[in-house]
Parts: structure tokens; sequence; C-alpha cells
């Protein structure tokens, strides 16, 4: 990890250079973003033995100089909005490396979609692909499609992020799927290049992926069987990380996770749409302490960085490393780790255990690279955060 704790303080280390993160923090008085790009080019360099070709789903974090360091790493991307799509191919990504996936793409969004010629459109419904088929028959224009399945598993993980439940919105239910294949043989404009997945984010137990695995490969050969041009499996992506920890185990993790993607038994190629696990670990949130608050029975550490900048903990009660910038004593506190938003749900941790702050301390919020600054927004009209990274010794602002 270049985040490094050394004599009592976190700094960030690149190409020969050490940043003092309290150093920083005191020359910005705004909440920033800190991405350790190196970390990321490291993490895209295990994907070297990915079973299949990787698409970076780019909902995840979408900085431009992340995306580049991903492009060139020779991956593709998987976009979910029309914006998500001309965002990377300002970043330099080929048409014919972008997945388009996403549960209501309009009709714009599936002009734009053709008009680029992207490699493929993953449909979630009977309903878009209806939409496809008129488009591309106004147009006499051909489209490779996937159709994005919803086979019945419950991943491993909070509800809010399962997307494959009998009632989820993602996907096509499975038990529409004869329906839907005996009407896309009357429309041939529409060549049904691949079937794809996504059960849910943040899975740590990898074998519920060979159980979808299995369960895609069966229906690659049901499909196939039935003359249409299927070449492909899109596995999605849903592997998390510890966020109790700085990821020893995440590497183990990701070999098991290919071995079990592998289990599809078919002679599809596989897709993969890895996110988070790409990207949670290379950024931090900094913050300030504003105020330690005295409560009844608890006491507050009021941050001048809340819910707009980062909103996991307050959406999915997820869990983020906070540590001072620097740590002076040995004593330790418990704090409710709050922000300065308006909202009751704008809370960081509870009962924290940490090093004792005061006001005026910095703090880093870990693991904050994947659904971070993607989700910030301006309530309470919060300025959004600065996003600085780090890459080859360099470091800018975007
Ligand atoms: C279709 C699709 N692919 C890939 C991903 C990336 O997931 P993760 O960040 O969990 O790897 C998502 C995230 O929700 C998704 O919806």
């Amino acid at each position: 990890m270049a985040f490094t704790f050394e004599n009592g303080e976190w700094n960030l280390k690149s190409g020969g250079q050490v940043w003092h993160l309290e150093r920083l923090a005191k020359e910005r008085p705004r909440p920033f973003y800190l991405y350790d790009l190196d970390s990321v080019s490291e993490r895209a360099r295990a994907f070297a033995k990915a079973p299949g070709q990787v698409h970076y789903a780019m909902k995840a974090n979408a900085h431009p100089r992340l995306l580049s360091v991903l492009r060139q790493a020779g991956f593709g991307v998987d976009v979910v909005s029309l914006g998500e799509m001309q965002k990377a191919l300002a970043c330099g990504f080929s048409p014919q490396r972008v997945i388009f996936s996403g549960v209501g793409k309009d009709t714009e969004d599936l002009k734009a979609a053709l008009a680029h010629r992207i490699f493929q459109i993953n449909a979630e419904s009977f309903e878009e692909l209806q939409a496809l088929a008129v488009l591309t028959a106004s147009t006499g224009q051909t489209a490779d499609v996937a159709i994005r399945l919803n086979i019945h598993l419950t991943a491993p993980t909070h509800k809010n992020i399962q997307t494959a439940t009998e009632e989820s919105k993602f996907g096509l239910d499975l038990r529409l799927l004869p329906e839907v294949l005996s009407w896309l043989k009357t429309q041939p404009q529409l060549r049904l290049k691949a079937l794809a997945v996504h059960i849910g984010s943040q899975i740590l137990d990898v074998s519920v992926f060979e159980t979808m695995s299995r369960k895609m490969g069966e229906l690659f050969r049901d499909v196939k069987a039935q003359s249409f041009p299927l070449e492909r499996l899109d596995l999605g992506g849903g592997l998390g990380i510890d966020y109790q920890n700085d990821g020893a185990e995440d590497f183990p993790r990701l070999q098991r996770y290919f071995k079990a993607l592998s289990a599809h038994d078919s002679p599809a190629q596989l897709l993969l749409e890895p996110g988070r696990f790409l990207v949670a670990r290379s950024g931090v949130l900094i913050a300030k302490v504003v105020y330690v608050k005295r409560g009844v029975s608890r006491q507050f550490a009021i941050l001048n960085a809340g819910m707009t900048s980062l909103m996991r903990p307050a959406l999915y009660d997820a869990y983020h490393r906070i540590e001072p910038l620097r740590v002076r004593g040995g004593e330790r506190e418990t704090y409710s780790v709050v922000g300065p938003i308006c909202e009751s749900t704008d809370v960081f941790a509870e009962a924290r255990e940490m090093p004792r702050l005061a006001a005026g301390d910095h703090v880093a919020i870990f693991e904050a690279g994947a659904y971070g600054a993607v989700m910030a927004n301006t309530y309470n009209e919060s300025p959004l955060p600065e996003q600085w990274s780090v890459l080859d010794g360099r470091m800018e602002v975007l």
C-alpha cells in the first residue's frame, strides 16, 4: 500500500516522492479526495490473469486520470449512462471497448450507442429491446446486443446492493427469456452476441460467483443451441474488499474469484466488469475535525466533510476506516464521527475507538476510492470536494 503510517503520521509515496498528508491537508481548507493511482495500476496488473476481457465499471470512479491508467492497462469500460459513455470516449476509450449497461437507457442513449457503433449494448428488458428494434429498423443498422438476465440469485451482501433478487429492477427476468428469444428471431438486425449478469456489489464470499457462472454457462449452451450467434458471457462485477482492514486478503480472493468465474463450462468468451475492487483502496477522503463535541452519553467528532462528499455510510451503513493523519500520544477515545450536513444519517461511524482527536486535527477516511466522489452532491449548498491524484511521483488536481 502506498498510503503508509510512519513515525506517527500518514504519508503517500509515489515515484520516490513522499507526501505528508497532514501537510497537504493544512494547505487545503476544504475536504478533498486523494487518489493513489500507482495502486490502481498495480491492481490492474493483477487482472492479467483474469479469465476474460476486462471492462472497468466506471460508475465506481470516473476520474479522468484514473480512467486513463486503466485504458493504458488495456481495459475496456462498462458505462451506465450517456454521460459516462461520452466521458469514456473523451478519455480515449475506443467505442469498440465500450459496454453500455443500465436499466433505463432511453431512445437518445440508444441512438448514441448505435451512432458510435459501440462493442455491446446490454439490454435489461423486453421493452428496451423493442425500442432498439424500432431504432435499428428505421436506420437499417444492425446492433450487437446482450441480454442482462435476472437469474434470481441473492448475493451475500447488503440488500441495497443486491441486484438479482426476484424483486430487483435490474435485468430481464429469466422466466421471460423464452418469449423474448422467439421474438428476437423475427428481428435479424439485432444480433444476440452475449448473455449478461450482475448479481450485486461488495461480495466477499466468492462461492456465489461459481453458482452464477455455472448457471450462465447452462443458459449459454441452451440459447446457443437455438441458433443465436452467441459468443460471450458478460459476468458483471461485484467482487468486494474487506473494508475493515487494509487488504492483505484482496489478491488471494481475486484468484479465487477468477477460478469461480471459470466454472461456466461453455465455449463462451468471458467479459468481466469490475469496479470497486480496482479502485476502492486507491482513494482517501481527507477532512478536518471542526469540533469535538461533548454529548451526554457520547462524544462527537464533527468533520467538515459529510454525506455530501461520501454517501456510502448514510446510504448503506458502510464501514470505512478512519484515522487521524497525525497521532500524538497513546490515548484512545470513542467517538461518533459525523459530518456537518443537516441530516441525522450524516454519520460516518458510531462508537468508533481511535486515537484521541482535537479540533483542527485532520483525518483520513480510507477505502473511499469507489462510489465516493462519483456520488458527491451539493446538498446544503456544499461545494464538491476537490480530487487530487498521485501517479509516478506527480500530483495533480482535477
Ligand atoms: C452492470 C454492472 N457491472 C459492474 C458493476 C460494478 O460492480 P462492482 O463495483 O461491485 O465491481 C456494477 C455495479 O453496480 C454494475 O451495475
